[in-house]
């Protein structure tokens, strides 16, 4: 039997606000060589578009534009090499919105679990619903039906009663609901520790290594939680001077 931890990750993006969250979420994944299953709704790809200004495409088998993506004018955001990139796409596959023929619409496919990032009310809804009528619903159904993890990561404000009603189903039924609303408490410098802030405790779920912020708790000079010269440690934090 694989370790939990060897298993592929499935990431869905789906359209809710804060497309730069799974962007960084994708390039910590591939600098920590995390095999990487990939769904994009029609609306992930809109807001994408929107939010990013990326031309992405749901049906695109290639998601470079979003893997090589940094904000503009942010420094400490550093770019996968070339060959990270190829190594990453070499263990990653992109699926259609609409595939059920693919691996991770069964549950005899083994996964290190998924995450809904961003995850929109409507995705939301389908899920909790079991509706299955698309790969991203499906997959979660999946993951929930096998009692592996499930992450949604939920951005709206303020929040409706019903959708409040299905976070609260969803997290019964055993999901991880994981809203994008950054905490400030570990030293905001720059727009980047904002979105480093939701990614980190992402990651933390999936047991993937990264520095991307200090832990509470941690002194600045050990702001790792991996060896800084490990092979999977994540180097995409590194402060300025
Ligand atoms: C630019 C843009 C931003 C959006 N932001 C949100 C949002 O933050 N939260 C949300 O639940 N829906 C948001 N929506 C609406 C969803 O995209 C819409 O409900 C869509 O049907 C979701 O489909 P999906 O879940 O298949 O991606 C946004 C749409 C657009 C175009």
């Amino acid at each position: 039997m694989n370790r939990s931890t060897d298993l592929p990750l499935v990431v869905a993006i789906t359209g809710a606000s804060g497309a730069v969250y799974s962007a960084r979420l994708l390039q910590c994944a591939a600098r920590a060589r995390v095999p990487t299953h990939i769904v994009v709704s029609p609306s992930g790809a809109e807001v994408i578009r929107q939010e990013l200004r990326l031309p992405i495409s749901p049906t695109d088998r290639c998601i470079d534009a979003l893997i090589r993506y940094t904000w503009p004018g942010e420094k400490r955001w550093i770019p996968l090499t070339e060959e990270e990139i190829q190594d990453y796409k070499a263990v990653c596959q992109i699926h259609n919105h609409g595939d059920y023929l693919t691996p991770i619409a069964s549950g005899s496919f083994l996964t290190r679990g998924m995450v809904v990032c961003p995850c929109s009310g409507s995705t939301l809804s389908g899920i909790v619903h079991a509706a299955s009528n698309n790969l991203v619903v499906r997959a979660a159904d999946v993951h929930l039906k096998e009692h592996r993890k499930l992450l949604l990561v939920p951005r709206e404000t303020p929040l409706s009663v019903f959708q409040l009603e299905n976070m609260h189903r969803a997290a019964q039924a055993g999901a991880i609901v994981l809203p994008a609303s950054p905490g400030w408490y570990h030293g905001v410098e720059s727009l980047l520790d904002i979105i480093d802030f939701v990614v980190a405790r992402i990651l933390d779920h999936f047991d993937i290594p990264h520095k991307l912020m200090r832990r509470w708790g941690e002194p600045p000079d050990q702001s790792v939680s991996a060896k800084p010269d490990s092979p999977t440690s994540v180097h995409l934090l590194e402060r300025a001077p």
